[in-house]
């Protein structure tokens, strides 16, 4: 529940009408006019599709104060009183950094094509910037080598939320400075793995970290403050387009861009009302992200809706959107939600929710994003870097079973629709520690059995294992 409220807080007030929903087509089951089909089963995904699982190095790995880790915002957060439920830490979290070949073993036996993993940036940099923690850059060489060894294609994040706590000491992402510090990381990175690491993704959902961490004040680092969220909303924006900038500059090859969670907006009735603040929480929701990165500017009406003497329009140097808008090889896309807006600016919540009560489900609004982001956007090649649910059931998750199962059929309908999309990857591999919840909500294909740290497949698990190996989902 304290996960994403945010939502009505983020409404800002309509400018103009136009896009927002997608009414194309969504008939269940269309046949396949790209991928293959044949022998056993449903339509198959191209070939070369990218199955694959996710996780977060703050959420998996433990070993916070181990072989030289600097602590991260996260690691403060987590430990003030009152700020995660049962006041849970990811100190152990779920012992990957210990158990590391144990889990590469898992994947390959589940036969993931790709694993979406995060750098801490405080583990190969314990303060942030400078010299290069060796004991941390090794733990990532050794587990980029056995992905490959297993014939897994590592995803590697830049980013997911973990701001080395040295640098939010100077300002963190309220300083522009920052969005250079983060940059620099980056070229490390791309130097130090990148004759391994093929695709990058700079920032994990950066729309989080502004509602969430700047707004609402439940995740790290805590802050209230919307109009201080949208200056640090544009550095990281600036963060992703200096680190796409570095990563060209190094001459690796490869594929960069961000991760952004995108959730498609309705009207939850027909009048214009209605419409119009659907356009403007389309904005905030997925434009302000989108335009951005893809087209290198801001959406007009979000910069509009800004107040003369808000902050964000100082932050906003010239030339910054260019930068921004460097250049990405893919986007990747991450879906949980969809969003009804009623004629009042609120919220309507049809569909069902899972244990985590911001997530309603709703499996065609995958199909919607997807369509509506070629339409938008253009031709660039897309990957699913998150898609799944919590499950309060042990290892029976069958309900996590018919989530993926709708949601992957909602994928291949985008695919048979001629979205260029590379790869579904469910989040997440592991149960593990799941922000403000804690150990609350399970969203693991692996159960994790925190006293013990055994891991055991749950039955969607071995269900996911049925489609990555018939390149498709069951008939
Ligand atoms: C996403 C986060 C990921 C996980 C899932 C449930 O927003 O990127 O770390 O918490 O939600």
């Amino acid at each position: 529940m304290r996960r994403r409220h945010l939502l009505t807080l983020a409404a800002v007030g309509a400018v103009s009408a136009g896009c927002g929903p997608d009414d194309a087509p969504r008939s269940k089951g269309a046949p396949a006019a790209g991928p293959a089909s044949g022998g056993s089963g449903g339509p198959r995904f191209p070939d070369g599709f990218a199955w694959g699982a996710s996780t977060s190095a703050y959420q998996i790995e433990g070993a916070a104060a181990e072989d030289g880790r600097g602590p991260s915002v996260w690691d403060t957060f987590s430990h003030q009183p009152g700020r995660v439920r049962g006041g849970d830490t990811g100190d152990v979290a779920v012992d990957h950094y210990h158990r590391m070949y144990e889990d590469l073993d898992l994947m390959k036996d589940l036969g993931l094509k790709s694993y979406r993993f995060s750098i801490s940036w405080s583990r190969v940099l314990p303060d942030g910037r400078g010299a290069l923690n060796a004991k941390g850059l090794d733990f990532y060489h050794r587990l980029v080598d056995g992905l490959l060894a297993r014939n897994i294609t590592p995803v590697a994040t830049l980013f997911h939320w973990d701001t080395p706590q040295a640098l939010q000491d100077k300002g963190g992402w309220e300083q522009r400075d920052c969005a250079q510090w983060f940059a620099d990381y980056a070229q490390q990175m791309f130097y130090s793995l990148g004759d391994k690491v093929s695709t990058w993704l700079t920032l994990n959902e950066p729309k989080t970290v502004v509602s969430l961490g700047y707004t609402t004040g439940t995740h790290a680092p805590g802050k209230r403050d919307r109009r201080v969220a949208n200056v640090v909303g544009h550095h990281l924006l600036l963060g992703h387009g200096l680190a796409v900038r570095a990563f060209r500059g190094t001459n690796r090859k490869g594929q960069i861009g961000a991760a952004l969670n995108l959730s498609p907006v309705y009207p939850a009735d027909a009048s214009a009302a209605a419409a119009e603040q659907a356009t403007a929480v389309d904005g905030e929701e997925n434009r302000r992200w989108l335009d951005p990165v893809l087209l290198g500017r801001y959406p007009a009406d979000w910069l509009a809706a800004q107040p003369a003497n808000a902050p964000v329009r100082k932050a906003i140097h010239d030339g910054d959107p260019a930068v921004i808008g460097e250049r990405s090889d893919l986007l990747a896309v991450q879906y949980y939600n969809p969003i009804r807006v009623t004629a009042q600016g609120g919220r309507a919540s049809p569909h069902v929710t899972t244990q985590a009560t911001w997530q309603e489900v709703y499996p065609d609004g995958l199909y919607d994003l997807l369509t509506r982001l070629k339409r938008d956007y253009g031709d660039l090649p897309l990957t699913v870097t998150e898609n799944g649910m919590p499950s309060p059931n042990d290892v029976q998750d069958d309900d996590r079973i018919a989530f993926l199962r709708d949601h992957i059929a909602a994928a291949q309908r985008a695919i048979a629709a001629g979205v260029r999309l590379q790869g579904f990857h469910v989040w997440s591999l592991l149960d593990n520690f799941e922000w403000a919840e804690g150990y609350s909500q399970q969203w693991g294909l692996i159960r994790v059995d925190r006293s013990t740290m055994d891991r055991r497949r749950k039955a969607s698990a071995e269900w996911y294992r049925g489609v990555i190996a018939r390149n498709g989902l069951p008939a």
